[in-house]
């Protein structure tokens, strides 16, 4: 077989001369997708002029929002009914339509970018160039929904078969479908499930993080805007109350959850011991990500890729790097370089376009950081404890632990624990990764290919991320999801998502 490590090697053949796949031809909806979002904010911020015109764009549209009412059950109750009559209709309209409502709130997104921006920043306590991703992210999940939509619900497959007789196999919408999306990322995960149930052809009931309900609540206003009728999309505000009251509702059809391992079991439960038919349950939840970074990586490089993957967004991305394996040869000097680097990071106000850490998203997670960061400094050894100003702030932190195990539950902060290995026991940290039992991204430093294969091989994790850093997933690019306890596997932005919100239909006509 092709060595994965050669398939890396040679880019421009697999992919297309400027490296990316959705410009190449040979992915699923390549001639018609194009990702916005990339691994850049998309200016430079020396170009002055262009950040001043955008930052006074955002400053004019941090007006308040409407009041946002939290819902009871009975309205709950109430949307499902709705979402069910609402769904004949819509898992009718031609797929080409609802591709076409989608494109539509794709560009009324490019439109209002500063307005969600400013959204972003206020409600979600985003960096300039965190918000800018995310509205990014939102459009790509837009665009490559409505672009791989078309292509699956388009028409269906023509079945081989004997003659005198027709075999048609269709991708049809299953029903009123429930979507429970995180304040992580209260648009783009948002928009990305709302816009996979819709797209395959269900009604949706969302309920986002009662952390961020008014980007919800403005994103929704926009979908109706380009075209989504009223009975196909509702919104439940409200906390897991008014979420288990959506779960347990006997009439759904399945259900989007993104968000902790502990919640996406409960739903499981639910789901399996209610009446009503047989629903699927599509979960993304978190991970004890880890890196490993050998004798033979680029210290530079490792430095820069370590502190993007575990404190960009403060380490509020279920993606981040929460545990590094280091070879003893080169650790002291490595950790030194990964210290120093985050040292120059700054930590504050979100709106200021030069910072890179904003605060962690209310008054409980800064506890629970903070819990975890003394319990830490007592038990590890401390590379990096910074001073963070008053506020929900949480300066990165990097403690040394004796063995990996000692790290027992995912801590969603910018604290990285490292352990050092020696080069004939990465055995050892291939197992200790194993026992998380998690196996969302890893990441790989090194230039020696019969390693990267190796553990490429061996491990079972969704996103594997070889010399550079293990964040930001680009939609349609690297399609995003994990595996074990860190989800029920389908891929967000890649080209079988959709296909998991569906029933397939055959029907076979004797002619
Ligand atoms: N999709 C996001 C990322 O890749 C999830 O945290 O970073």
């Amino acid at each position: 077989r092709v060595s994965i490590v050669d398939l890396l090697r040679r880019p421009a053949e697999i992919i297309g001369a400027d490296n990316n796949p959705a410009h190449s031809g040979i992915p699923l909806p390549a001639d018609l997708y194009r990702p916005q979002r990339e691994n850049s904010h998309g200016i430079e911020f020396g170009e002055r002029k262009a950040l001043d015109a955008l930052t006074s764009a955002i400053a004019v549209e941090r007006k308040t929002s409407a009041a946002v009412s939290t819902s009871t059950t009975e309205q709950a109750n109430a949307a499902v009914a709705a979402a069910r009559r609402g769904f004949r209709a819509w898992n009718a309209t031609q797929a080409a339509r609802r591709a076409a409502i989608l494109d539509k709130a794709a560009d009324l997104l490019e439109q209002r970018r500063a307005r969600f921006l400013a959204l972003l920043q206020s409600e979600g306590g985003k960096t300039l160039d965190d918000a800018l991703s995310e509205v990014r992210e939102a459009i790509d999940f837009c665009r490559y929904y409505a672009a791989l939509g078309r292509k699956l619900f388009g028409k269906g497959e023509t079945m081989p078969g004997p003659t005198g007789e027709s075999n048609v196999l269709e991708l049809r919408g299953r029903g009123a479908f429930v979507a429970i999306s995180p304040w992580n990322f209260p648009l783009a995960i948002f928009l990305g499930q709302v816009t996979a149930v819709l797209m395959a052809g269900n009604a949706v009931i969302a309920k986002p993080a009662e952390q961020t309900p008014r980007i919800a609540a403005e994103a929704v206003a926009l979908l109706h805007e380009a075209g989504v009728p009223g009975s196909a999309l509702h919104l439940v505000q409200g906390d897991g109350t008014v979420g288990a009251a959506l779960v347990s509702h006997p009439a759904i059809a399945g259900v989007v959850f993104t968000g902790s391992t502990e919640v996406a079991r409960s739903i499981n439960r639910t789901l399996a011991a209610k009446d009503g038919p047989i629903v699927p349950l599509i979960a993304e939840t978190g991970g004890i990500n880890a890196m490993i970074v050998d004798a033979t990586a680029l210290p530079e490089q490792v430095a820069d890729d370590v502190v993007t993957s575990a404190f960009r967004s403060a380490g509020q991305r279920c993606s981040a790097l929460r545990l590094l394996f280091v070879q003893d040869d080169v650790a002291d000097r490595m950790i030194e370089m990964i210290a120093g680097a985050a040292r120059e990071l700054k930590i504050g106000d979100p709106t200021q376009p030069s910072t890179h850490i904003g605060p962690v998203i209310d008054a409980e997670a800064k506890q629970r950081l903070d819990a975890h960061i003394a319990q830490m400094k007592r038990e590890a050894r401390v590379h990096l404890a910074g001073e963070a100003p008053a506020g929900n702030f949480v300066a990165p932190h990097i403690f040394e632990l004796s063995a990996a195990s000692q790290l027992r539950e995912e801590v969603f902060g910018p604290i990285l624990h490292v352990v050092r290995y020696r080069a004939e026991r990465l055995g050892e940290v291939l197992s200790a990764i194993e026992a998380t039992g998690f196996g969302l991204t890893l990441g790989i430093h090194s230039r020696i290919d019969d390693t990267i294969e190796h553990v490429i091989d061996r491990l079972q994790v969704g996103n594997i991320y070889v010399n550079r850093n293990m964040i930001g997933a680009v939609v349609g690019v690297q399609p995003f999801g994990g595996s074990g306890l860190s989800g029920t596997g389908p891929k967000a932005g890649g080209p079988h998502y959709l296909t998991r919100f569906a029933t397939e239909q055959t029907v076979t006509i004797n002619t």
